[in-house]
């Protein structure tokens, strides 16, 4: 006989499923290749950015969209040509949960669409020598929770795809306090650091507490002490937010979520919006502190029904555009995270041009993939067992989510391309 909690959740269901996802990311402005100057204090460590403009691996960098393009809005169009991996590569080690294929996904339309920004906007294939030409001689950090972690492991399989020697191959390296793989031909690393509320705290557990504890106003160290080493990061969070919480601020309790039980709480409130926004503003004064500049949005899930009550996300194609509009949760997480970040950006002035923060918003473009998710193939043989869990959050892989590294990619891009120009 177990103890009645009354914090008791499914567990398993709960920690695989994150509700909510925002993720973000900066870029630090690269300085053209040919000025090699290290023009403020904090970029002594870090290594500018080198682009090889002479040639990628057969000629020169295609700057696709020379104007700024908006990638946030279009459609999803069939595409014949398929992912760029798929599981059984070497390079690419993904999560059981995501490899749909390997786990009896019967169908694989979702593998086949690509996404069409509106108006002349192409989003060209990610190119694998173009990505590791970009992160040449640099550090590029994925900071967050599962959301992230799936969007880096999608990135190594892609960079895995090529058909270059061993040496241009991301490898792991053992790191305290992230995962690390390195790629030798080009001195670059990438690297996820396991951090769901950007600031210090813990989430909650099947051996308890049965709430998160967040110190929101500590940014988490284990990654903030290695941001001297990263050129670029990118940032998730909101996924573990919507359970029940407690926050501190100044060394004691500030408020509580979803815990009328605690008569220790003073302060009770009703959504974690203030919270996150705070998480977020100090994980982004800490960033801007020692460097910054772009900024992603976050992926809404797609379950219908609860996700703990056995929601699913059963259909097998992409919305078309009308079809579904951000709202709820999903809008007013990324209005918070807009609105940060353009306060970050005013933050970021004071140190110059050089710093620069973009937004990158993946909502739109991820709402309309409910196709994409692993659902019940995030076990293998899921219909073997009486239980059959969904999971309407995360992505299979190879999948839609392949499509934000190519966007981050054409951000990298123009970023260069922008900094030529200046
Ligand atoms: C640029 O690429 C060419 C051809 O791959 C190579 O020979 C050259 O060393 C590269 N330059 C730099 C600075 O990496
Ligand atoms: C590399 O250069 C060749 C020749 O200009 C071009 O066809 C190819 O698309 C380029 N690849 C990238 C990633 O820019
Ligand atoms: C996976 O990729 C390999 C190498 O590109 C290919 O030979 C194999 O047929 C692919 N498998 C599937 C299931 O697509
Ligand atoms: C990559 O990581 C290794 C091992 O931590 C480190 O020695 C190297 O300096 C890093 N390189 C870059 C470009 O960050």
């Amino acid at each position: 006989m177990g103890l009645t909690n009354p914090f008791k959740v499914s567990y398993t269901l709960y920690a695989i499923f994150p509700i909510i996802g925002l993720i973000i990311s900066f870029y630090f402005v690269p300085l053209p290749f040919i000025t090699f100057q290290i023009k403020l204090p904090y970029y002594s460590i870090s290594t500018p950015l080198m682009i090889n403009t002479s040639s990628n691996s057969s000629g020169k960098i295609e700057y696709a969209n020379e104007n700024s393009c908006d990638y946030s809005n279009g459609k999803w169009v069939r595409d014949e040509r398929g992912p760029l991996y798929n599981g059984t590569s070497k390079y690419c080690k993904m999560k059981k949960n995501q490899n749909c294929i390997a786990n009896g996904r019967p169908n694989t339309e979702y593998l086949y669409w690509r996404w069409k920004p509106n108006d002349d906007c192409n989003l060209p294939r990610f190119d694998p020598s173009t990505f590791l030409q970009l992160i040449r001689n640099r550090h590029v950090a994925f900071v967050g929770d599962s959301v992230a972690r799936n969007q880096i492991e999608s990135l190594i399989c892609m960079l895995g795809s090529n058909n270059d020697d061993d040496s241009s191959k991301p490898k792991r390296l053992y790191h305290k306090g992230s995962r690390k793989w390195n790629i030798l031909s080009h001195n670059a690393n990438l690297s996820f650091y396991w951090s769901p509320f950007l600031v210090r705290g813990d989430m909650r557990s099947q051996k308890g507490p049965h709430y998160n504890t967040i110190y929101l106003d500590h940014v988490n160290e284990r990654w903030a002490r290695d941001l001297d080493e990263m050129d670029m990061i990118v940032i998730s969070l909101g996924h573990w937010f919507d359970v029940p919480s407690i926050y501190y601020e100044g060394g004691s309790i500030s408020s509580c979520l979803k815990l009328p039980q605690l008569g220790y709480c003073n302060h009770h409130v009703n959504d974690f919006y203030d919270p996150l926004r705070q998480a977020l503003r100090v994980a982004l004064n800490t960033i801007i502190e020692a460097k910054a500049t772009k900024v992603r949005t976050y992926s809404p899930s797609h379950f219908e029904g609860e996700w703990n009550k056995g929601g699913t996300c059963l259909k097998d194609k992409p919305y078309e555009d009308g079809e579904k509009k951000v709202e709820g949760m999903d809008a007013e997480i990324r209005r918070i995270e807009m609105e940060e970040v353009e306060i970050a950006k005013e933050k970021a002035k004071e140190f110059g041009g050089l710093i620069r923060l973009e937004i990158m918003d993946v909502t739109k473009l991820a709402l309309l993939r409910p196709d994409g998710h692993p659902g019940p193939y995030m076990n293998p043989f899921p219909f073997a067992s009486k239980i059959v869990q969904n999971d309407c959050v995360h992505w299979c892989l190879p999948g839609p989510i392949d499509t934000w590294n190519e966007i981050l990619l054409e951000i990298m891009k123009k970023l260069v391309l922008h900094s030529k120009a200046e």
